[in-house]
């Protein structure tokens, strides 16, 4: 009885947790892929926002650090040294020709280690774009009163989005009622320049993409102590070339390389998105350099201080956490085709401006093959296998304090049962996106097979890379997105026009 009186109070605490989320609210979808922002004609690697009244488009690399979300002021490239400034702006946002802007001068920056001490601190409506369909326009979630800081002066990227453990993004979103819980998920793709893939990402705000992973999914604490909040422990990094002697080698075994002991038993390691390649202690990458005769790199040709190896490895890199989560870079990765390997001789950004000393950071590298959730609700995150070439994009709920699961659609019957219509059943795309992810769904199921000879007929062509205008016929002037378009023939849908819901 006493145990049975105990439970009672016990139970009502969950449901008093639970019922405090209304986990029937669909996520917001946002892609990370290339596109054409404000102020440039350089197409930029990052997730559609705009600010403004009428919307200017940006195109934002998420921080897994910065708080506040950031854009190039319109004179910024004529007052900073940032490198390549116009193609790294992300997109510029000029204030003056926004009818809702209202600038805060007491506003206190929620991130000490600014950016820059050139900005401006406001508030103007955020437009978050969600465009699964290249055919199809974008659907919008307009947010009122988005808090904004505008960058005029620095030698970083200025176009982030802030998701550190204060995200001014996803408090608003939460507040305005749009997503269940202050919970995201990262996909950061490989489509940027320097990860010279095709492969993008996405983000999902108070939700994840249950078909952007897969396998086990392993948990971890935030670190609260830190502004790089997300640390794991790495207890292994191993490189295996089959076709070479490098077969099986542990960078920190002990017998092979004395001088590892202080760190054989493992390091801690921060993940974080300001940075491509990996930081290691100082004695591992020595490990790695003669291993794999590996030479520092010019930082004016490589700014982000890549080792370059210098003889053929055509081997993976599998880095091992203390809990067993493991992830393998792909040969192309380790030694690129200009045979730049993702382990950096120090810690400096992707503009070659020095970042924190003295923390090891696995960077978007390793990100590239890991699907991130972090859950602000409960103050953990979770990682796991990312699927790099998915083929539906389905948008789930995830309620906080839950461990979000992966849904497998890899087969066709998978597919009717639980794959992109499950997904739109449960309540995730609305309007536009779920007729027109029937349709696809049903010319996938008639001309799967069709589809896989295109394929290969395309392949064999050589793929001629398309240059592409987002929202082309999606926005007006005003910035407002056009109401779905009623047409949809068969024939407007083209696989190869599908950015994330449907790879090709
Ligand atoms: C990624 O997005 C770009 C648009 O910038 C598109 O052209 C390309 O086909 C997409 N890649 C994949 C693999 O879906
Ligand atoms: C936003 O992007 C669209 C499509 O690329 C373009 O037509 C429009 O002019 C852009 N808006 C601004 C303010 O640059
Ligand atoms: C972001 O906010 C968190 C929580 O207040 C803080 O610990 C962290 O240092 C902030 N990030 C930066 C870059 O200042
Ligand atoms: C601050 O701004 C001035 C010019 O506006 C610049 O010379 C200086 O390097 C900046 N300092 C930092 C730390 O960014
Ligand atoms: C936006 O902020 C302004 C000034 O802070 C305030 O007067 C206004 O009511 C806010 N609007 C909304 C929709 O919250
Ligand atoms: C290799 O790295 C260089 C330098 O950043 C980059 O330009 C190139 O696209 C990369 N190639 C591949 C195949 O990843
Ligand atoms: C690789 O080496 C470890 C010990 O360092 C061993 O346990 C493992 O079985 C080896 N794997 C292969 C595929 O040889
Ligand atoms: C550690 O060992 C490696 C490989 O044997 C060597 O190249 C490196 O110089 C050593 N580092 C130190 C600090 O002794």
């Amino acid at each position: 009885m006493a145990g049975l009186k105990k439970a009672v109070p016990f139970t009502l605490l969950i449901a008093s947790t639970v019922l405090a989320f209304d986990c029937s609210k669909p996520p917001i979808y946002v892609d990370i892929h290339k596109r054409a922002v404000r102020g440039t004609n350089i197409l930029q690697y990052g997730s559609f926002i705009g600010f403004g009244t009428p919307s200017q488009n940006q195109s934002l690399f998420p921080s897994l650090r910065q708080n506040e979300t950031s854009v190039a002021s319109g004179d910024f490239c004529g007052r900073s040294q940032l490198r390549n400034c116009e193609g790294e702006t992300h997109g510029t946002f000029d204030a003056s020709f926004s009818r809702s802007w209202i600038e805060d001068k007491t506003y206190r920056s929620l991130d000490s280690s600014q950016l820059s001490n050139a900005s401006t601190f406001g508030t103007d409506s955020g437009h978050l774009y969600t465009h699964f369909f290249e055919t199809n326009p974008a659907t919008v979630n307009t947010v009122d009163n988005f808090s904004l800081e505008v960058v005029s002066s620095s030698s970083s990227n200025p176009g982030v989005i802030g998701f550190g453990a204060a995200s001014t993004l996803l408090q608003k979103i939460y507040a305005a009622g749009l997503i269940a819980g202050r919970t995201y998920s990262l996909y950061i793709g490989a489509g940027m320049d320097r990860a010279g893939g095709v492969v993008n990402g996405s983000n999902t705000f108070g939700g994840f993409d249950s078909g952007r992973f897969t396998g086990p999914v392993f948990t971890n604490q935030i670190d609260t102590s830190s502004a790089d909040p997300l640390a794991v422990t790495v207890t292994d990094i191993i490189l295996d070339d089959p076709t070479g002697l490098t077969r099986n080698v542990s960078l920190m075994d002990s017998v092979r390389f004395p001088n590892i002991s202080s760190v054989a038993q493992g390091f801690t390691a921060r993940i974080t998105t300001d940075q491509y390649p990996m930081t290691f202690p100082p004695q591992i990458t020595e490990n790695f350099m003669s291993l794999l005769t590996a030479v520092e790199t010019d930082p004016n040709e490589v700014p982000d201080h890549s080792l370059r190896i210098t003889k053929s490895f055509a081997g993976t890199m599998t880095i091992v956490l203390s809990d067993g989560f493991r992830v393998t870079l792909p040969p192309e990765m380790v030694s690129n085709s200009t045979g730049l390997s993702p382990v950096a001789s120090g810690n400096f950004n992707w503009n070659g401006s020095p970042m924190e000393e003295n923390i090891f950071y696995l960077g978007a590298s390793w990100l590239s093959q890991v699907y991130l959730m972090i859950d602000y609700e409960a103050y953990n995150f979770h990682l796991a296998q990312a699927v790099v070439e998915n083929k539906y994009v389905m948008p789930t709920t995830w309620c906080p304090k839950s461990i979000p699961v992966a849904k497998s659609a890899e087969s066709e019957s998978d597919f009717g049962a639980n794959g992109l219509v499950g997904a739109v059943l449960g309540g995730v795309i609305g309007g536009i996106a779920f007729i027109a992810c029937c349709v696809i769904g049903i010319l996938y199921l008639l001309r799967y097979r069709t589809v896989k000879k295109m394929e290969r007929l395309e392949a064999e062509e050589g793929m001629k890379k398309r240059q592409y205008q987002d929202m082309e016929d999606g926005s007006s002037s005003d910035g407002s997105v056009k109401g779905p378009s009623r047409d949809h023939s068969t024939e407007r849908i083209h696989p190869r026009g599908v950015f994330g819901a449907w790879r090709k």
